[in-house]
């Protein structure tokens, strides 16, 4: 006999308790607790009473290995960001705002698998099938071997799963699917984890690769227990600017490559498309010769950009002055001021200081340093730099400019978009020969870069 339980779960970290707490004792969090009404049915062991198997422990050198066969999609920022390809069997979990595309991305995958003759099943609790077709219409996504199911009960998605028998599955999105032997409402800790689970056991028993949507919190984490993302073989989140047309997909987990791809994508009428020369993207609205605009060659994973680094200072109205950074980390901001402000002298106590990485693209590596501090000396004096300057390197609090990782790569870029000049740290020009046809300057200290700059 089945007995309902009513216990608090906490919808960040899922961990629980048998009565309401303001502060979740897991992880700190505030407000999190939510209350789960549970029936508790008595099953044998974990599995799930769909599926059964009955494999014996087998000495690992039994084990078949080979190479992880991946299914290639037709979109190649989409397998840098996997890792060279879907692997069947895994289970991929895709985040973000709503309305940034996660649909339009995964519409158009499940229509260029199936036109590579694989079968697809895409599940969408959230648009009705009509609404899925007119999509597909606009996206022209038109294939005989895309299954379209407009579903929420996880029992008939599974006759779906049964029935189409797909390789590739797609639940959009996990919130809205329920499992109707647990009480609580779609969406809840509990069902999102079952839900999940189940999922998990079907990919891995079926050998169905699924990607499962889910959506975010207003802190920007995937909604639902924190294990879920531990559960799941990727977590992708799929980011950008409202107001911008581009969309970048990157890994934060990734069992079977690297976490440090993105994908660079830009949403138009036919949806998304690849980008695959984003510093041209990224450099194409850059005014030249104005003062406070500088170009920094970034990596993103392994791959260089080319970014404009935008300042703007300005005679402050407060008593104490405005720093502002978009695009990059505040506190490296306000360290690169004071650095300026005692190394250089630069009298920037009296002055609001903005800076923003153009085009709304982040960029967490200390690289970007020498870049956004000739931006900030340039707009302070009001002197533009050279248009065809690129500037990356690492600044320590003594004021000099440390070594960075893949300074060749990011010295080919931007000879490959014409630059005509790179500052860089010195320490980096060892043990390579930079490419012909551009000038290297490789400097010590800030002072040395700005001397450079400004000649
Ligand atoms: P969608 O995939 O529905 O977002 P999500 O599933 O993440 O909530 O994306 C919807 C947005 O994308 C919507 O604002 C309209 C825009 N869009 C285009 O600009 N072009 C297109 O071809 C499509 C299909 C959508
Ligand atoms: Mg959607």
């Amino acid at each position: 006999m089945a007995k309902l339980k009513v216990k608090f779960a906490c919808t960040e970290c899922g961990t629980e308790s048998p009565k309401w707490l303001g502060k979740c004792p897991g992880c700190g969090q505030w407000n999190t607790m939510v209350e789960e009404k549970e029936t508790v049915v008595k099953t044998q062991g974990m599995g799930s009473p769909l599926i059964q198997t009955k494999e014996k422990p087998r000495p690992i050198i039994h084990i078949e290995s080979g190479q992880e066969k991946r299914i290639e999609t037709t979109n190649l920022e989409l397998n840098r960001v996997l890792g060279g390809g879907v692997v069947p069997g895994s289970l991929i979990l895709v985040g973000g705002d709503p309305g940034i595309g996660k649909s339009t991305l995964l519409l158009q995958t499940s229509h260029a698998l199936a036109a590579k003759n694989l079968t697809v099943l895409y599940i969408s609790g959230e648009e009705s099938v009509r609404q899925t077709r007119l999509r597909a219409d606009r996206l022209g996504a038109l294939t005989d071997k895309l299954y379209v199911l407009c579903e929420t009960n996880m029992e008939q998605i599974n006759d779906a799963i049964e029935s189409v028998q797909p390789d590739f599955l797609v639940i959009d999105s996990i919130q809205t699917v329920y499992d109707p032997n647990v009480q609580s409402a779609p969406g809840s800790v509990s069902q999102v984890r079952e839900c999940t689970a189940h999922f998990m056991r079907v990919a891995k028993i079926k050998g169905i690769a699924t990607v499962l949507v889910g959506h975010v919190t207003k802190e920007g984490a995937i909604a639902g227990p924190r294990l879920l993302e531990h559960m799941v073989d990727c977590v992708l989140y799929f980011e950008g600017e409202r107001h911008h047309s581009y969309r970048l997909l990157r890994a934060v987990k990734n069992r079977f490559g690297s976490t440090n791809e993105i994908g660079i994508f830009e949403m138009g009428e036919e949806g998304l498309r690849e980008v695959n020369n984003p510093s041209e993207l990224f450099l194409s609205e850059r005014p030249l010769g104005v003062s406070g605009s500088t170009v920094v060659a970034a990596m993103e994973g392994t791959r260089p950009v080319l970014v404009e680094m935008q300042a703007l200072v300005a005679t402050t109205n407060f008593p104490s002055p405005r720093r502002m950074a978009t695009g990059i980390d505040h506190n490296r901001m306000t360290l690169i001021v004071a650095v300026l402000e005692k190394r250089m002298g630069m009298f920037l106590q009296t002055q609001d200081a903005y800076l923003n990485v153009a085009g709304g693209i982040r960029l967490d590596e200390p690289a970007v340093d020498l870049a956004a501090a000739v931006s900030i000396a340039s707009s302070f004096r009001d002197a533009p730099t050279r248009p065809f300057d690129v500037f990356f390197g690492e600044i320590g609090l003594t004021g000099e400019v440390r070594a960075v990782s893949r300074a060749e790569q990011r010295v080919k870029e931007a000879q490959k978009l014409g630059f005509k000049r790179v500052i860089m740290p010195k320490k980096s020009l060892k043990g390579w020969t930079p490419p012909a046809g551009i000038e290297i300057i490789g400097v010590e200290t800030v002072a040395e870069a700005l001397s450079k700059a400004f000649a």
